[in-house]
């Protein structure tokens, strides 16, 4: 028998519900415990990004000599595992002390095979198709799994390297795709502007024979990040960060020494805290051109913003925020890994807000989550309706996913009371140090073990 909000029928906050202090909370493990109702004020420094760093680190499979030396990347357990994943591949990964930079060197592949374990970890592990094919002419990856925002399909992955002249097989779990001759440019259309597909092809045309062209491609700064890189390993490539990318195969790349572009979704959900909570913050080292549809969009609702140099200054609204209508969609429209930060800004805004998420079949799962604070939300399909409230009040929630949980913590900072975020570890994969970054703003913030002890600093030991 599914619940009402499994039905996706209209849930409302249950605001009569005691307080979160003496409900019982069937949920365990670690945690992060915010007590709500401070302004966030000051400066936070943004990391290198997620999404872009991994990739770089594929795009660094590339080069058959010299090694490649990554800067600002994100001190987060998801570059911890895609470095395991290069190093079952015979490439060697090393840290600075700081966790900031990355050496590289990809000379001596020893397989064709990645880890099937931690593939299935994180997607992104899946980006090594494209480098590892364009190597060895061959690879074998393991399907990376789905999760809870959705199928997260490969086909335009397996298109793409097919159409580039490799034999793809998918059995056993695995994508086997072989091109004994090597790889020949082509022209491809994406159906959808995937991010990772887009990244996949271009990796695999970078040493392809002739030129590839790519349609419909992925337009995220990700991705022109990716294509700057590999500009600098001695590729020859035109368009990325447009729709249209071309790419001329050389016979072989070499190291480079490429610093990461900074983090916009950790940006657009630092955006989202301090806006929330009426607060007034510095975003260190964000790119202004990259949150564009973020600061458009904030400025519908009434969040002011400046763009000071070297950052974007979040202004708290001196009014009530009011509601906006968000079509989540592909670079440069509305980023879905904003849309759920964003969504809980909304839920305490002046009116009705509707929400689309054009990119991810299932994206608001989490609301059930918010409703426990308050929120009046009703989701059908792909469309969330969230009717403003005037408070949301602490409760036990769970993230579900990176995002999610980042959602959450933002709805939490401006609920009354304590909230305890269950399962953290989605967000601290994506968001290095949240828990000090918000405590260094005026958050009274804290993690707990699943004993409910308070840990410290311990989320930023580069856990596998
Ligand atoms: C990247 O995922 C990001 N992850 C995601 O961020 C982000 O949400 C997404 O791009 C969209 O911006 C990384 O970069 C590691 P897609 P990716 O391929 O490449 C469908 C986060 O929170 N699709 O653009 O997997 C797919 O099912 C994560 O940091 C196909 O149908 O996203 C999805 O509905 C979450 N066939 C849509 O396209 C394919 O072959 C967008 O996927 C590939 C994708």
């Amino acid at each position: 028998m599914s619940s009402p909000q499994q039905r996706g029928e209209r849930v409302q906050g249950d605001s009569a519900a005691t307080s979160p202090i003496s409900s019982v909370s069937s949920m365990s493990g670690q945690r992060i415990v915010i007590v709500g109702g401070r302004r966030l004020e000051g400066v936070i420094p943004i990391s290198g990004s997620k999404n872009a760093a991994v990739a770089l680190m594929a795009g660094a499979i590339l080069a058959a000599e010299g090694k490649t030396t990554l800067r600002n990347v994100p001190r987060i357990s998801d570059i911890q595992t895609l470095a395991d994943v290069l190093r079952h591949l015979g490439v060697t990964v090393s840290f600075s002390d700081d966790h900031r930079t990355a050496t590289i060197d990809a000379t001596r592949l020893v397989t064709h095979e990645a880890p099937a374990e931690l593939v299935a970890r994180m997607r992104a592990s899946f980006w090594v198709l494209g480098p590892v094919l364009a190597r060895l002419k061959r690879a074998r990856i393991p399907q990376p799994g789905g999760c809870n925002i959705g199928a997260r399909a490969i086909d335009l992955h397996i298109k793409g390297v097919e159409a580039l002249g490799a034999k793809v097989e998918v059995g056993y779990g695995a994508v086997t795709a072989e091109a004994p001759g090597g790889l020949k440019g082509t022209s491809i259309y994406l159906d959808l502007p995937s991010v990772g597909a887009t990244m996949n092809i271009m990796m695999a045309a970078a040493l392809a024979e002739g030129t590839t062209i790519i349609e419909n491609a992925a337009q995220e700064p990700d991705v022109e990040d990716l294509g700057n890189l590999l500009l600098a390993m001695g590729a020859n490539i035109s368009g990325h960060g447009t729709g249209m990318i071309t790419i001329e195969g050389v016979s072989s790349l070499h190291g480079a020494d490429y610093s990461v572009m900074p983090d916009r979704i950790e940006a657009g959900t630092y955006a989202c805290m301090a806006a929330i909570t009426g607060g007034d913050v510095l975003l260190q080292g964000a790119n202004a051109a990259h949150l564009r549809p973020v600061l458009m969009k904030m400025a519908e609702a009434g969040i002011r913003t400046e763009e000071p140099e070297g950052g974007v200054r979040i202004l708290g609204a001196q009014t009530r925020l009011r509601a906006t209508r968000v079509i989540a969609s592909p670079h440069p429209g509305f980023p879905t890994d904003v849309q759920q930060p964003f969504t809980a800004v909304l839920s305490l805004a002046e009116g009705t807000s509707v929400i689309t998420d054009t990119v991810y079949e299932s994206r608001f799962r989490y609301l059930t989550e918010m409703a426990k604070m308050g929120a009046k939300v009703d989701v059908e399909g792909r469309t969330a309706v969230i009717t403003g409230v005037d408070r949301l009040t602490g409760s036990d929630v769970e993230a579900t996913d990176l995002r999610a949980g980042a959602a959450l913590i933002v709805a939490a900072l401006a609920a009354e009371g304590r909230s305890r975020v269950f399962h953290t570890e989605h967000v601290e994969r994506g968001y290095e140090g949240i828990v000090e970054k918000l405590s260094a703003l005026g958050a009274t913030i804290w993690r707990e073990d699943e004993n409910g002890r308070r840990v410290g600093g311990e989320a930023l030991s580069l856990c596998a």
